[in-house]
């Protein structure tokens, strides 16, 4: 795997690859990377010639109160697990490298990107949408890799590349989960080792929730509440559990067939994000 700090450099590379007709695949990431990351970097092995992974700690998308100089830097042994499983290329530029004059330019999805975590995360999915919209601009893959885990985020992502008309396929792939349910985050490592017991119960809420409208409960309202209170008797700070329309995200009506759970809750010094699809 090569690994590219600058803009230039990684732009040379990949029009050498596409000027061979290969493919591009690609895996945006923050770095500190776990068993989440890499089956988004297999499903971009699957789906095209070169895999490209980017490891880069966006400070545009940490507002001043947040974890971005906490946050895990992982690098050496990011790339360790990006060889191991087979990416070609890493681009891991600097902040410097990627905002050299500050921000100017912000792409901002509204109404998607102030709801849900958006609300308690204030000019987060602004960030998001606009270090993915350069990424986009530099690798120019034919596909890219984002978790179901972050669904909000995907959401966001392909709304954008589809009002901005940026010729790439955006996959979702499904949430990886430790042996006793809780969704892959980087952010886990920030759980004490009693809060790591305690971390599943954001799962179990959801399967619950699932199970009880399989079962055909429709007061949406009644089962967020009883899982809001079920997660904050466990020692979570519950931010929003809600039952939504799975394309809008829109509060789900009786006519809604495709929806999701999505749940959000702190837990000591951990933001945990987590949902569930279901079709009735
Ligand atoms: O989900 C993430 O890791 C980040 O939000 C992303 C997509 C790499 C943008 O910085």
């Amino acid at each position: 795997m090569q690994t590219y700090t600058t803009i230039n450099q990684i732009r040379e590379v990949l029009a050498q690859q596409r000027q061979q007709g290969h493919t591009i695949g690609f895996v945006p990431t923050l770095g500190n990377l776990h068993e989440g990351h890499m089956a988004l970097i297999r499903a971009a092995r699957a789906a095209a010639d070169c895999v490209v992974a980017s490891v880069f700690v966006n400070p545009m998308q940490f507002a001043a109160n947040e974890d971005l100089d906490a946050y895990p830097r992982t690098l050496e042994a990011d790339k360790e697990k990006l060889v191991a499983e087979g990416a070609d290329f890493l681009f891991a530029p600097t902040a410097r490298e990627m905002y050299p004059e500050g921000v100017s330019t912000q792409i901002t999805i509204p109404v998607l990107s102030n709801i849900l975590c958006g609300a308690s995360r204030p000019g987060h999915f602004t960030g998001v949408a606009t270090i993915c919209a350069k990424l986009f601009n530099i690798i120019q893959p034919n596909v890219s890799m984002f978790g179901e885990k972050d669904y909000q985020q995907l959401t966001i992502i392909r709304h954008m590349v589809n009002d901005l008309c940026i010729p790439v396929s955006i996959v979702g792939v499904q949430t990886g989960r430790a042996e006793d349910g809780l969704a892959l985050s980087s952010r886990n490592t920030y759980l004490t080792a009693e809060e790591r017991q305690k971390a599943p119960e954001i799962y179990r809420s959801l399967i619950t929730t699932k199970e009880a409208i399989k079962n055909g409960i429709r007061d949406y309202y009644q089962l967020e509440q009883a899982a809001n209170k079920r997660l904050a008797n466990a020692g979570f700070k519950p931010d929003y559990f809600h039952v939504l329309n799975r394309n809008s995200l829109e509060t789900a009506n009786s006519a809604d067939r495709k929806l999701i759970i999505l749940a959000a809750a702190q837990l000591g010094k951990a933001r945990l994000i987590d949902n569930l699809q279901l079709d009735i």
